[in-house]
């Protein structure tokens, strides 16, 4: 028989490493959220940048259910249909001839920071292992890409770290042009920072990076775990600047709910992960790789991605308004449906406080650090959702403010 659980079971049950909120959602359909009070959200976080596709997709609940009746798990000694044919169109999509699968955002790092350094160490030896990359980035939780990641406060605390990690300052390309040198293995960059506060890179920037990174025989890596699957308006990010990496990862949007992650890359950066370099039980799962496979097939069309361009606008305009009405954001930014409104000096330090708000008045939305609210909605939410979301959001933001 099954049992009532509680808010208060987190507390006395789960590792105290998260603080959710107070209530539960039990139920989810396209953009909307129901918790176990019948209560209805709309939801503008998409968990955190992952329902892609909002909730119960058809398209997804059917990939997921059909292959839930053929075939769930078969082990890396065999390979398996659905993740074939998402190989094959992650590579007809994107710059990369070669995919690797594991199961989430940091494992797609991991994959890619080892393979960068073995890519390096066989071409030009062990000194070229460096690895550059930004203050304020995050690249996921293992002990390597936290440490590759530049916000300290995730990396301390656990002893040493691995070694030859440097951070510089993003979007500083002289920055960069001081700290690279023929021991860099690889540059690593999000083309948006996402939990550094929904922050772009400029198109110049990008550009000087990859030919930095040509000069000194370093690879540039692309982290699009947030940015990727049409979160920016085209399938990934960099495709909006016109600079291709040599090694791209990706999750979140990917699976559209279903833990998976993808590391992509090139012929002959590949050819360093031989037999028995690296690996994952999981990566690969038949299951993820369905789901993963229809999340593809509805985001990569020009309608959709053209409709995250159109209602990129139709929130920033509004947020702009907002901002402009209440004296809550001194900016709006992002791209395509990964948006921040960055708060007013006034309110530095409140994100969370909006997002509490936000859930009393019903919508869930994100934060991106202490001063940046942060919004990543299904990618095909329907602009009702959005002008509903946004008129609930606008009763939460008077709330903080005092209006
Ligand atoms: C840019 C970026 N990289 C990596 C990660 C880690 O992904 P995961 O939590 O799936 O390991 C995240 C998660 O927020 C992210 O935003």
């Amino acid at each position: 028989m099954s049992q009532t659980v509680s808010r208060a079971d987190f507390d006395q049950f789960m590792v105290p490493n998260y603080a959710p909120a107070d209530y539960i959602p039990v139920r989810g359909e396209g953009a909307r959220l129901w918790d176990q009070q019948g209560r209805e959200y709309v939801d503008f976080a998409g968990g955190i940048a992952v329902n892609a596709l909002g909730h119960a997709h058809p398209a997804l609940v059917k990939a997921l259910t059909e292959q839930a009746q053929k075939l769930w798990h078969v082990s890396n000694t065999l390979t398996n249909e659905p993740a074939l044919r998402l190989a094959r169109k992650l590579v007809d999509a994107t710059f990369a001839d070669r995919v690797f699968f594991c199961n989430s955002g940091a494992e797609a790092n991991e994959a890619a920071f080892k393979l960068a350094r073995k890519w390096a160490i066989d071409t030009a030896g062990a000194d070229k292992h460096e690895i550059i990359s930004t203050t304020n980035s995050f690249h996921g939780r293992t002990f390597f890409t936290v440490t590759v990641g530049g916000q300290p406060k995730y990396s301390d605390g656990f002893g040493p770290r691995p070694q030859g990690v440097t951070h510089i300052p993003y979007n500083d390309l002289a920055a960069l042009k001081s700290a690279i040198s023929d021991k860099t293995a690889a540059v690593v960059i999000e083309p948006i920072q996402g939990e550094g506060g929904v922050l772009p890179a400029t198109a110049d920037y990008l550009k000087g990076v990859r030919e930095l990174c040509d000069q000194h025989k370093a690879l540039l890596v692309f982290d699009e775990v947030q940015t990727g699957v049409g979160r920016s308006g085209s399938l990934y990010a960099y495709m909006e600047y016109g600079v291709t990496p040599d090694i791209l990862t990706s999750a979140k949007s990917l699976g559209g709910g279903f833990p998976i992650g993808a590391m992509l890359t090139t012929e002959a950066v590949a050819q360093h992960f031989a037999v028995g370099t690296h690996g994952s039980t999981y990566g690969g799962n038949p299951l993820a790789c369905a789901v993963a496979e229809a999340v593809i097939d509805v985001v990569n069309t020009p309608e959709v991605l053209a409709g995250i361009r159109a209602k990129h606008e139709r929130f920033v305009s509004r947020l702009r308004a907002m901002g402009d009405k209440t004296g809550a954001f001194q900016q709006v930014r992002g791209m395509g449906l990964l948006i921040g409104a960055v708060l007013a000096e006034p309110y530095k330090g409140r994100a969370k406080d909006f997002m509490t708000a936000a859930a009393k008045a019903g919508v869930m939305v994100l934060q991106a650090g202490p001063d940046v609210v942060r919004f990543a909605p299904s990618l095909v939410i329907a602009d009702a959702d959005i002008d509903e979301g946004l008129d609930r959001f606008e009763q939460a933001v008077n709330e903080v403010v005092g209006r």
